[in-house]
């Protein structure tokens, strides 16, 4: 018997738990798991001392109480500050958690993760190597390994190179003409792509060339149902009320 294309969780929830939690947060882990989902997406990016930490922009202002650049800050500047306080009272006094504390609770919780490597801009290489070999041995014994996605071509090139085993997604804001060759090259398992990109003869054309398809960020659950019935493998959500971690059956 083959393998399964897409053995992973089948609704996912953005940056942790979407928009009823603050992103890439181990409080958004754990509220996506209280609401059922065994799947998260989660950014990684390097800190300036090279610890790898959950943070979506490469600025800190957004979603944190810091100001500047994370390449300009150790992980003990950016671990102290809040993460939590811009989204909710009920969540201040989150911080910005490591990547190893990430994999901490999705072992504990049962989660498995898309981990976006998200480089700051000029650390791609690094970003890359740093995040797959640190998921190889956070995931080594996992049933389920993670998937290691980027849009940043060098970066996973180079997650290739440091953790082969591991699979990979191609994510990709439009889908070019010359997917399917880029894919290959990287050794990519699944497309991540913008839902509003995707049609249902190119979701064909790419589920007959053997890959997944993850579409991002889909809200509305029409747009997920609709997805669904083209045989989309997968959808990140940040709307975990309206579209469940059991929406696909
Ligand atoms: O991996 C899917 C999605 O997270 C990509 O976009 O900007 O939310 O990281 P972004
Ligand atoms: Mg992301």
């Amino acid at each position: 018997m083959s393998a399964p294309r897409w053995p992973y969780p089948r609704v996912v929830a953005h940056r942790g738990g979407g928009t009823l939690a603050p992103e890439n947060t181990l409080g958004a882990l754990r509220l996506g798991a209280s609401m059922g989902f065994g799947g998260v997406e989660f950014d990684v990016m390097l800190a300036g001392d090279g610890t790898p930490v959950l943070i979506h922009d490469e600025t800190l202002e957004r979603t944190t109480s810091g100001k500047g650049g994370v390449p300009a800050k150790t992980y003990a500047e950016i671990g102290s500050l809040d993460a939590g306080a811009w989204h909710s009272d009920r969540f201040r006094g989150e911080r910005v958690p490591t990547f190893v504390a990430a994999a901490g609770v999705c072992r504990e919780l049962g989660l498995w993760p898309n981990v976006e490597i998200k480089p700051a801009k000029g650390f791609e290489s690094q970003t890359g190597r740093a995040v797959a070999r640190l998921a190889l041995d956070l995931w080594r014994d996992a049933a389920l390994p993670p998937v290691l996605s980027s849009f940043s071509v060098e970066a996973l090139a180079v997650a290739q190179e440091a953790a082969p085993s591991l699979p990979r997604g191609m994510l990709v804001s439009r889908i070019p003409p010359d997917w399917e060759a880029r894919m290959r090259k990287l050794g990519c398992v699944a497309l991540h792509c913008n839902y509003r990109d995707l049609t249902e003869p190119l979701c064909a054309e790419i589920h007959a060339a053997g890959y997944a398809i993850l579409c991002w960020t889909v809200n509305d659950p029409r747009d997920a149902g609709r997805l669904f019935g083209w045989g989309v493998d997968c959808v990140v959500t940040d709307r975990l009320d309206l579209i469940g971690p059991d929406f696909h059956s």
